[in-house]
Parts: structure tokens; sequence; C-alpha cells
């Protein structure tokens, strides 16, 4: 742990974040039921800086302290990381090209559906992180 951060502020705020971003996904995807396209995708790219901000942070001050006896290691936070990363990518792409607003209930819940796996893949990644990464580093 580097002697430049205070760990207990910067737990508090990652987990702080967590939360956020669940948040942002649930408004997006509360915008997609609405077939309000061109406020999902502000939400998504809202959600997509934070992610990669928060990933950053995570990469440089904390997986670099992990322990060696650590529940995962590194390399699974950083294989999720990548799979997050590019998951978001992929559903900012399918929404690009649709208009501002969807009427068509079909393609709402379309939209909807294609973002489960994201979902499942961020909450198990932050229930990962809460349980293991955060409260291993602080041992
Ligand atoms: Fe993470
Ligand atoms: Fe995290």
């Amino acid at each position: 742990m580097s002697a430049d951060m205070n760990p207990m502020f910067q737990f508090t705020d990652l987990t702080t974040q967590h939360a956020q971003m669940l948040n942002l996904l649930q408004d997006e995807r509360l915008a997609l039921l609405d077939g309000e396209l061109s406020r999902a995708r502000a939400l998504l790219a809202q959600l997509h800086e934070l992610q990669e901000t928060h990933i950053e942070d995570e990469e440089s001050g904390l997986i670099p302290y992990l322990p060696e006896w650590a529940r995962w290691h590194a390399r699974v936070y950083l294989a999720e990381h990548r799979k997050l990363s590019a998951m978001l990518g992929e559903l900012r792409l399918a929404l690009e090209p649709l208009p501002a607003r969807v009427p068509d209930g079909t393609t709402r819940l379309a939209l909807l559906d294609i973002h489960a796996p994201f979902r499942h893949v961020l909450e198990h990644h932050f229930e990962r992180e809460e349980k293991g990464l955060f409260v291993e580093v602080q041992r």
C-alpha cells in the first residue's frame, strides 16, 4: 500500500462508486423501457466514464497490493475489467444507430435483454471485490 493513499477513504469511495454505477445502469434501463434512447445513450456514456476511472483507480491503487493468499488472483479482476469495458462498449454501439425515441415495444424489450449479461458480470464483479480485493488489501 502506498504511503500517500488513505485506504479507508479510498474503499468507501470505491464502494460508493459501485452503487452509483448500478444506479446509472438501472436509470438507463428505465429510459430504455420508456423508449428514451437519447437519455439511455447519455446515461451509458456517464456509466462508461465512471467505470473507466474506477477501473484505473483499482488497477493502479489496489490490485498491485493484493496479497499472495488472496481468494482471487489479480488476473481474475483484470480479466473482468477487460470484459466489462468490452461489454459496455458493445452496448453503446448497439444503441448508437437508433433514433432518439423508440416507440416499438419489441425493440425496447430486445434492447433490455441485451443488457442482461453485462448487468450479471457487473454485479458479480462488485460482489467479488467487496468480499475479496477491498478487504484483503487492508489486512
Ligand atoms: Fe473492478
Ligand atoms: Fe470496483
